[in-house]
């Protein structure tokens, strides 16, 4: 399994790769891979020929006062876990082989779909993330692409934007994996102290006792918000960015529940600011 830090060298196998008439499965990452980042790999595996894993600290989707610097990094070990699934390529270019000297080109996604939840106190997040899935899609070119539901507004995004730009690309939404406890699985659940790690299982708590609720015909969300905030405010560590039920499409709040619908929520513990969701169908269970 090669690393590749080169776009033209990139560019070079995959032209190859296609001329023999291969599928090529893309798993763009952050790296400090873990279990739900290997699940892409092996759904990549099963559905394409040759799956490429990007490795890539992306500068631009991070806040000034995010955590850009102290974002877990550690390629020997990515490498491993990549070589583990069978990846057949990593692409890891270094910043200034993807954003040279006088780099000025951006994809934003003005709709309200960007400013909900996440976007709403991380302005400049996802044009950073638009901006650089829209590049490795134009280097690595593959046919399908996998992204984790865990990042559900991401995924909307992405695939509004593929939808919109004509991407020739298939987005491949893969379930949240999950800690034996609960905890959905993140990079950033490293930098939990030991309480903060235990107080941390409330979020999955809070979106199960939600689901109980829908399952016996709660369709109020006003309901459902108030539960779950009860829950997560148990913690004495946990502060509330947000806990939203929103039209999958559009993101937007519903006031009752009708199809289908995204439970989410975003929780600070400490420095530390987690994500997780519950997507569902009204009968759907
Ligand atoms: O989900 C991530 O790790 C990142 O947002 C992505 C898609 C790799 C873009 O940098």
């Amino acid at each position: 399994m090669k690393t590749v830090k080169s776009i033209l060298e990139l560019k070079e196998i995959v032209a190859k790769q296609k001329t023999n008439g291969k599928k090529i499965g893309f798993v763009p990452t952050m790296g400090y891979l873990h279990e739900g980042h290997l699940s892409l790999m092996r759904a990549s595996k099963n559905k394409t020929d040759f799956t490429i894993v990007s490795i890539f600290v992306n500068p631009t989707q991070f806040g000034p006062k995010e955590d850009l610097a102290t974002y877990p990094r550690d390629l020997k070990r990515d490498q491993a876990l990549c070589e583990s699934v069978g990846v057949d390529l990593i692409f890891a270019p270094e910043v200034s082989e993807m954003y040279p000297e006088g780099y000025s080109t951006y994809v934003d996604c003005e709709g309200n779909i960007t400013k909900q939840l996440c976007g709403a106190t991380r302005p400049t997040h996802f044009k950073g993330v638009t901006s650089v899935v829209s590049k490795l899609f134009n280097i690595v070119q593959p046919n399908f692409a996998f992204f984790g539901q865990k990042d559900a507004q991401q995924v909307a995004i992405i695939e509004k934007m593929v939808r919109e730009l004509n991407f020739p690309i298939e987005i491949v939404p893969c379930p949240i994996v999950r800690e034996a406890d609960g905890l959905a699985m993140s990079s950033r659940n490293t930098y939990l102290s030991e309480d903060a790690r235990k107080e941390a299982l409330v979020l999955h708590k809070a979106l199960l006792e939600a689901k109980t609720l829908i399952e016996n015909g709660e369709t109020d969300t006003k309901v459902l918000i108030n539960e779950m905030t009860n829950t997560i405010k148990s913690s004495k560590l946990a502060v509330i960015d947000y806990v939203q039920v929103v039209d999958t499409q559009s993101l937007e709040s519903i006031a009752t529940l009708e199809d289908e619908f995204l439970i989410a929520l975003a929780v600070k513990f400490g420095n530390t600011r987690l994500i997780d969701n519950y997507r569902g169908q009204v009968g759907g269970f």
